[in-house]
């Protein structure tokens, strides 16, 4: 069998989660290729290679530079923060490898622009690229959008999508690199309102049009960190504050291409939520709702049947006929989070093979970025604001 030989760049939360995906992928699903874990890098020395022994690396380096140059290499996987993503993956590409890079795309619409550019040049030599919106394989997700496109909920008019975490409502949780903007781009907005986005998009067919919004800094200085990888970096406590430069919260209302209208919720301040994703769907015979924090089943209303029998069903997305769950285990035994990227590599390796275009392409992603683009503009206005057209962008 072929070997795709991968070059990772990070090693911290996506580094491991992405390290999980590429050591299990070829155990539960047949494949034409298989992963190699050839390289990961990062910039410390003892803290690389400790990760390298630790999540199945064959070696380590300390400069990316060195590693997409490598002729052995056929794949660079960017788990490092956004202000990296285009560079590495600029690079990546004019040497001919493949990119899978993580979301979102890149901290501008000039960035995420330039990288679609490169990628599709890249293409015409056989180079794939895919960005890392891992939410699309959750199986219930799949699922979701199966029942749409089937027409299952007729005629889509509303999307109510939320994604709610809790990790900085403290004032003295510090100025970790994803409230810095020069870093991160954007705050919840682009950290996970663009998996909203993405998700909502994916599940519906319909495109985000124009937005209204508004963002939010509740806690403008922050203690600086002494330690600014991760989410729980922690606090210097000598005194030292610094500016909070993103969003804390973004919200926003939204019309689609296909007729629907949205509403849109990120943010970090939602106090006992740890990672509530949810996005409900109301079509003309039917509604479909997802929540990731029981991320194994879908509701489904079908207000086809007889009135004495409606009523919100929860199916359990764990029948060898659901996406990817043939792979697993038998029905009613649930999978987790790190299953989504397990999956993005399947298909990823799969789309290699066959000589495909992977999805999410970089042109699916740009355009995630250009609706985030268009929130701020929103917000910094205060008024109805159009996205750009993809095509237009490229
Ligand atoms: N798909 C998801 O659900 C999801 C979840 C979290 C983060 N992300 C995305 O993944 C990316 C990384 O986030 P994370 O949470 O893993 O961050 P993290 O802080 O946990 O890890 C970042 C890693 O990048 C490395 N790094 C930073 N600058 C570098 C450089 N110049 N050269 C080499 N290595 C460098 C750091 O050493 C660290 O290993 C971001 O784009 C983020 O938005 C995606």
């Amino acid at each position: 069998m072929g070997q795709l030989r991968v070059g990772m760049i990070g090693y911290e939360f996506m580094g491991a989660a992405h390290s999980q995906a590429w050591r299990t992928v070829n155990h539960a699903f047949d494949l034409p290729l298989s992963a190699r874990m050839s390289v990961i890098c990062g910039r410390d020395e003892a803290k690389v290679s400790a990760a390298a022994a630790k999540l199945g690396w064959a070696g380590h380096s300390t400069d990316w530079r060195a590693v997409v140059a490598r002729d052995d290499i056929d794949l660079i996987d960017i788990c490092s923060p956004g202000n990296t993503h285009a560079e590495i993956a600029l690079a990546a590409l004019a040497a001919g490898k493949h990119v899978l890079c993580e979301k979102p795309l890149a901290n501008t619409v000039a960035e995420a622009r330039e990288m679609t550019r490169a990628a599709a040049q890249a293409q015409t030599a056989g180079v794939r690229v895919m960005c890392g919106f891992n939410y699309r394989r959750t199986p219930a997700v799949a699922l979701m959008r199966q029942l749409v496109a089937a027409g299952r909920i007729g005629e889509l008019r509303h999307v109510r999508a939320v994604y709610l975490q809790d990790w900085i409502v403290d004032p003295q949780f510090p100025l970790v690199w994803r409230l810095r903007r020069e870093v991160a781009g954007s705050g919840a907005l682009g950290d996970i309102g663009a998996h909203i986005v993405d998700l909502t998009q994916f599940v519906t067919g319909q495109l985000i049009g124009k937005v209204s919004a508004l963002t939010e800094t509740f806690v403008k200085q922050r203690p600086l960190p002494t330690v600014s990888a991760g989410l729980a970096a922690a606090g210097n406590g000598g005194g030292a504050t610094g500016e909070v430069t993103v969003d804390d919260a973004a919200l926003f209302l939204a019309r689609l291409d296909g007729g629907a209208v949205a509403t849109y919720e990120a943010t970090r301040f939602a106090t006992g939520r740890k990672n509530g994703m949810r996005v409900e769907l109301n079509g003309s015979t039917g509604s479909l709702a997802f929540d990731f924090e029981r991320m194994n089943e879908l509701e489904f209303y079908d207000a086809t049947l007889p009135s004495a029998e409606q009523g919100f069903r929860r199916i359990l997305v764990t029948e060898p006929e659901h996406p990817y769950l043939a792979a697993w285990w038998p029905p009613g035994h649930p999978i987790g989070y790190e299953h989504t990227f397990t999956h993005e590599v399947r298909d990823l390796i799969a789309a290699l093979a066959a000589g495909v275009e992977p999805t999410p392409s970089f042109t699916d992603a740009l355009q995630v970025q250009l609706v985030l683009d268009a929130v701020e503009r929103s917000a910094a206005t205060g008024s109805w604001t159009e996205v750009e057209a993809v095509l237009e962008a490229v």
